[in-house]
């Protein structure tokens, strides 16, 4: 079986989905490989380490993805260009495996079933313990509250630790993480080890021992109504009145801290706006916020997707895009041990076996034989587009 390891084209994107370690693993289990020619450049995996474990180097991609039978990606198809419609080239059948955000893609979702592709989505993949090592969103979530610190450090115009000088004692940082899943936890462990005072919130109460076992102080609301827990852990939007309690303890603690870390996502895809321009008008002068939500649509009203804007009253929103992609090396790294575990975990007679009667393959398959099969695609399309 013949896999294709695509060059990404997103603006922006270093990313690659496999690098020659993972080749190396998936030639021995009976794959051939090719790649595109510098498909791992931008996060510093050369074509000649691709040489060295057996992949061959394909200079066009419409041969390459013609001649596949497994494609893998870190991104939807690229289908915005004239030269390059990566769809149009796949032959049916073709077993696609990528981060597709289908909610955040619906178009490319039914280029997808027309062209009969058959598409998992590793973002869809079951969040169970049998599946973790398949599990990118965690993969990158991590490097997201990771760098997301580090980007509010480098901001901050004070240190985080507490230092005791001979000049006298300066007091730690004061930071406040929105939201403590994966990428919030991984925010609050970073921010404690640069020795910042950091307090966090959410609205799923088993995270309220998460939260302290980092180190962090937990500040939240008793939910009045019901659970804002949905199907597989994520979080759903709360009641209108338990919103405007959230509002008022947000608007009283944003304001007693150095930096807010934002990182609530509704259903693991759509970023509710917490902070609005009134909470950040109360925040002190040089206070920094830092938008995680923003591939989301941003957790912050003021914030510019991409951008870093300072406010009147001199708050600096920073809502970075696309994290991991600031760190390539590992995020490929990481990215591609997760597709590499889904792939060995179907191979069987040196083949990947469709079986959608496996939990993992029936959650992250998103079409399959001119199909939309996941339910929140298929509702979300129906209904042209809206949540
Ligand atoms: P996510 O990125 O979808 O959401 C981020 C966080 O935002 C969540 O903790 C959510 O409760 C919170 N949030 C939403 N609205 C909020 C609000 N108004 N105020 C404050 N916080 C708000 O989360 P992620 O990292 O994708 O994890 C989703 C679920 O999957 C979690 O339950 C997590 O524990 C679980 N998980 C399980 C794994 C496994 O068992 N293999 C691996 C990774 C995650």
């Amino acid at each position: 079986m013949h896999i294709a390891l695509l060059k990404e084209t997103r603006p922006g994107e270093s990313r690659v989905a496999l690098v020659p370690e993972s080749c190396k693993k998936l030639i021995q289990a009976g794959y051939t490989i090719s790649i595109e020619k510098g498909a791992g450049e931008a996060s510093f995996y050369l074509d000649e380490e691709y040489r060295k474990v057996d992949c061959t180097v394909e200079n066009d991609p419409a041969t390459l993805i013609k001649s596949a039978d497994l494609i893998l990606k870190v991104n939807p198809p690229t289908l915005d260009s004239e030269n390059r419609n990566e769809i149009a080239w796949m032959k049916p059948g073709t077993v696609l495996l990528a981060s597709l955000m289908p909610l955040r893609h619906l178009n490319v979702v039914q280029l997808l079933a027309t062209h009969k592709i058959t598409a998992f989505s590793t973002d869809a993949i079951p969040r169970t313990t049998r599946a973790q090592s398949m599990d990118t969103l965690s993969s990158m979530a991590n490097i997201v509250g990771y760098k997301g610190v580090l980007i509010a450090a480098s901001e901050l115009s004070k240190y985080f630790p507490m230092f005791m000088t001979a000049a006298g004692t300066v007091f730690p940082a004061k930071v406040f993480v929105i939201g403590a899943a994966v990428a919030g936890l991984q925010a609050i462990a970073t921010a404690r080890r640069l020795g910042a005072n950091v307090t966090a919130t959410d609205v799923r109460p088993e995270v309220k021992e998460q939260i302290e076992s980092l180190g962090a102080k937990y500040v939240g609301i008793e939910l009045l109504k019901e659970s804002a827990v949905a199907g597989g852990g994520y979080a759903k939007e709360l009641s209108q009145e338990d919103k405007l309690r959230q509002h008022e303890l947000l608007a009283s603690h944003c304001a007693t801290v150095d930096i807010v870390i934002t990182t609530a996502l509704i259903g693991g895809v759509f970023a509710p706006k917490l902070i609005t321009s009134e909470i950040v008008n109360k925040m002190r002068p040089g206070s920094v916020i830092v938008d995680l939500g923003a591939d989301g649509g941003g957790n912050c009203e003021l914030s510019k997707l991409g951008e870093r804007i300072t406010t009147q009253n001199g708050v600096k929103i920073i809502a970075p895009l696309n994290l991991p992609s600031t760190m390539p090396m590992h995020a490929s790294l990481l990215f591609s041990r997760n597709l590499t575990a889904f792939i060995q975990t179907f191979t069987k007679d040196k083949k990947f076996q469709l079986d959608l009667t496996d939990d993992i393959q029936k959650g992250s398959i998103i079409t399959h034989n001119g199909e939309v099969l996941n339910a929140r695609t298929k509702e979300a399309l129906k209904s042209g587009g809206s949540k």
